[in-house]
C-alpha cells in the first residue's frame, strides 16, 4: 500500500508557498477565526467547499454530510450550525447541493449500500412528497436534477426553522439562509432563490422556489 508521505510533502510546500505570499498568514489565522459564512454541503470529493467560492482558511464555516442533508435530531449538524450562529455571528448560511450528487441518485433509484440507506431515507421522504415534479421532469438524469434542486430547497427549510435560526431572528441578529445548487459539469453555483431573512413569510418564499424548480 502506498504511504501517504506524498501529503505531507505537499502540506510542507503548500504551508510554506503560503508564509512565501503572506508572512504572518498563520500566526493571523492563529488569534481569530471570524467566518461570516456557514457552508452546509454534500462530503462528495469534487465539491471543495472554499474553492468552489474562492475563500481563505478562515472565512467559511463548513459542515458536509452525505446529500447535503439538514435533519432536525442530527447533533452534528445541529451544533454546527448553533456553533456558527450563536459565537462566530456568521451572517450567511447556504446549503449546496450538487448536480450528479451520488446520494441523491441512490435515494431516487431506491439503491441498496447498507447503514447509510437509512440517511437517504431523508431524500427519498423528499422523492415523495414532490413526486409529481420530478416524474413529469424526462429522463432519469433530469429527474435526479430536479431532486438535487428539491432536497437543497428542503434542507434550507429545515435549516430555516430550526430553534436557533428562529431565535436569532427573535432577537434581530441579522442572518439569511441561501439554497445553491452547484454543478459539476460547468463549475458554476446556482441560487435557487430560497433566501430567507427572518421568519416572514418562510412558506410563501419556499412554495415560490419549489415552484421555480424547472420541469
Ligand atoms: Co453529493
Amino acid at each position: 500500500m502506498e504511504t501517504l508521505a506524498n501529503l505531507l510533502q505537499n502540506n510542507r510546500q503548500w504551508a510554506s508557498d503560503r508564509i512565501a505570499l503572506q508572512s504572518d498568514f498563520f500566526k493571523r489565522l492563529e488569534n481569530i477565526q471570524s467566518p461570516k459564512y456557514l457552508w452546509i454541503g454534500c462530503s462528495d470529493s469534487r465539491v471543495p467547499a472554499n474553492e468552489i467560492v474562492a475563500l481563505d482558511p478562515g472565512e467559511l464555516f463548513v459542515h458536509r454530510n452525505v446529500a447535503n442533508v439538514v435533519v432536525h435530531t442530527d447533533l452534528n449538524c445541529l451544533s454546527v450550525i448553533q456553533y456558527a450562529v450563536d459565537v462566530l455571528h456568521v451572517e450567511h448560511i447556504m446549503v449546496v447541493g450538487h448536480y450528479g450528487c451520488g446520494g441523491v441518485r441512490a435515494a431516487l433509484q431506491n439503491n441498496r449500500y447498507g447503514l447509510i440507506d437509512n440517511w437517504l431515507r431523508h431524500i427519498q421522504d423528499v422523492n415523495q412528497k414532490y413526486r409529481s415534479i420530478i416524474e413529469t421532469a424526462g429522463d432519469i438524469d433530469k429527474q435526479e436534477d430536479r431532486l438535487c434542486e428539491l432536497n437543497v430547497i428542503e434542507q434550507t427549510l429545515n435549516v430555516a426553522e430550526t430553534t436557533i435560526i428562529q431565535d436569532a431572528w427573535a432577537k434581530g441578529q441579522p442572518l439569511q439562509v441561501h439554497g445553491w445548487v452547484y454543478g459539476l459539469k460547468d463549475g458554476i453555483i446556482r441560487d435557487l432563490k430560497i433566501t430567507m431573512d427572518s421568519a416572514d413569510d418562510m412558506t410563501g418564499i419556499y412554495q415560490r422556489a419549489v415552484s421555480g424548480v424547472k420541469i
